[in-house]
């Protein structure tokens, strides 16, 4: 094979890339030698920041295929007819380490999936769970804080966050998935992916429904032990990530298949529980779940930085026939993540080529930091205009959204009944060897910390349900 010919990258040929230009054999080094220079320079900026969250993942891209009609409840071009297929590119990420940190650590999940649709790229940014830990955007940045490193020691700090969940009791649902065996699952082709949040589908009539999302996988659940996971990530810290790009390699095609939930919009206003609280899932019993198509990854990335690292996901991008709910938490991410993309990659992500919609742009936006398409050419960048320029379509606004009430910091009246129903359903639909595995997982963590904080959790969790309650105290000796 003739390898092509070595060149800076502004294309001069390199001479020599083995040895620096120096004056005489023992140097010193020449200033003049603007190669070495430039390959110094150029590797000291090879860092861009990772995600505050989520920065450990693995990536891949695949296709979406409609195998059932949706349309009276969306009109978004994706759903459009049974047997369409679209192109898309999904994260699957742990959330609470660093970029070089360990795949098989109980942790939540991340499952960002983007999808170039005919009317703009949809992000379906969730995780593999269907509730999270806080439903108000103001406790998140605290949140994350307990998962992060003791700003002392720098380390991990179990007191952390059960010192938070303690006085977080909307957390016991998601707290109780994290430590069941779904904590740990054994590959990304082994767990679920949610929207988690309430969204709306708007149809062809203009009319909203809720909606929550759902991508069982078609692989089967399956978990690591802790004892297992915690040996893996000592031998093989990328396990998952190697998994994914493995099995993809070698034709193994991971798959899901994409379910949602439908409310009709007016349920919401009666509901036994809030639609919008994020620390809620809707029982199946009252809302089934309705298929939709298969998910499929089928595609690595050929360069990880450039088409995983450099993606940008973010709830805010959805198409029309989606839309928002007044969830609090939703409503701060939708602004949330695009200035994280802003501080991450530049002003001008969206034009990155994994990032770049597969329908046309027209717009008005201009110049920016490493502005690299064509900047809209010669074309007339203000408007009103009288040259052509692209104009909105009021044809795609939307349905009002109805809300009501006084601006005001409502109490999120914390601590009653409501946030210890749902962690109770999840521990007694588990069997009896699987509560002993949570309560165990629980303790490994929880004996760590203080005795007062120690027993509110156990106080909390018995309102959950005695039993759970029970175990984690007799476990703990409390
Ligand atoms: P259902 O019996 O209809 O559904 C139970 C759900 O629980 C299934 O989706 C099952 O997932 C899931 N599940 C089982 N074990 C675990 C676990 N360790 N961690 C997380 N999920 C698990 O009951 P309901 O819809 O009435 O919900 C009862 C409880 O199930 C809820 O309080 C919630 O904690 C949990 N759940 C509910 C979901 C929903 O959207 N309704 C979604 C996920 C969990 P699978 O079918 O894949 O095994
Ligand atoms: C990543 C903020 C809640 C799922 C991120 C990032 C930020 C962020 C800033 C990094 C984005 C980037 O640099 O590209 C928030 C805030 C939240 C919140 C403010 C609460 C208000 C959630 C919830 C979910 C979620 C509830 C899931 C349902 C994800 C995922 C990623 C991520 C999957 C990684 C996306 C990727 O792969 O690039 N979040 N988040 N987040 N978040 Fe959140």
């Amino acid at each position: 094979m003739k390898e092509p010919k070595l060149t800076s990258a502004v294309g001069i040929p390199v001479p020599d890339n083995q040895n620096s230009l120096t004056a005489g054999e023992r140097g010193p080094t020449l200033m003049q030698d603007h190669f070495l220079f430039n390959k110094l320079a150029h590797f000291n900026r090879e860092r861009i920041p990772e995600r505050i969250v989520h920065a450990k993942a693995a990536g891949a891209f695949g296709t979406f295929t409609v195998t059932h009609d949706i349309t009276k409840y969306t009109k978004a071009k994706i759903f459009s007819e049974i047997g369409k297929k679209t192109d898309m590119v999904g994260r699957f990420s742990t959330v609470a380490g660093e970029k070089g940190s360990a795949d098989t650590v109980r942790d939540v999940r991340g499952f960002a999936l983007k999808f170039y649709t005919e009317e703009g790229n949809w992000d379906m940014v969730g995780n593999n769970t269907p509730v999270f830990f806080v439903r108000d955007a103001i406790k998140f940045p605290d949140f994350i804080h307990t998962q992060k490193r003791d700003p002392q020691t720098n380390a991990k700090n179990d007191t952390m966050q059960w010192d938070f969940w303690s006085q977080v009791p909307e957390a016991l649902h998601q707290v109780t998935i994290l430590f069941s065996d779904r904590g740990i699952p054994k590959g990304i082709p082994f767990m679920n992916g949610y929207g988690s949040h309430t969204y709306s589908f708007i149809n062809a009539r203009n009319e909203r429904f809720w909606v929550k999302f759902h991508f069982k996988t078609n692989q089967g659940i399956e978990c690591f032990m802790q004892d297992e996971a915690d040996k893996i990530a000592g031998v093989d810290p990328d396990y998952h990530t190697s998994e994914l790009f493995h099995m993809i390699k070698d034709g193994k095609f991971p798959s899901w298949t994409f379910y949602v939930q439908i409310m009709p919009e007016t349920d919401a206003e009666n509901y036994r529980w809030n639609p919008f609280d994020l620390t809620k899932v809707w029982p199946h019993g009252d809302y089934p779940l309705i298929e939709v198509g298969q998910l499929e990854l089928n595609r690595n990335p050929e360069n990880y930085f450039a088409e995983i690292e450099q993606a940008a996901f973010s709830p805010g991008n959805v198409v029309p026939g989606i839309s928002f709910s007044p969830c609090k938490m939703l409503q701060a991410r939708i602004i949330s993540y695009s200035d994280a993309h802003r501080y991450r990659l530049g002003a001008n992500y969206e034009s990155l080529p994994v990032n770049r919609p597969k329908c046309p742009v027209h717009n008005y936006e201009r110049d920016g930091a490493m502005r690299f398409d064509g900047n809209g050419g010669s074309s007339v960048n203000y408007e009103p205009n009288s040259f052509g320029g692209p104009k909105a379509d009021s044809a795609f606004a939307e349905p009002p959204l109805k809300i009501s009430g006084d601006a005001d910091r409502y109490d999120q009246k914390r601590g009653v009944a409501d946030d210890y129903i749902q962690p109770g359903n999840l521990f007694r639909l588990m069997t009896p060897e699987q509560q002993q595995r949570l309560i165990k997982n629980i303790c490994g963590s929880l004996k760590k910390v203080p005795k007062e904080i120690q027993q509110k959790i156990v106080d909390h969790f018995s309102r959950a349900d005695k039993a759970y309650g029970g175990g984690l105290a007799k476990e703990l000796g409390l």
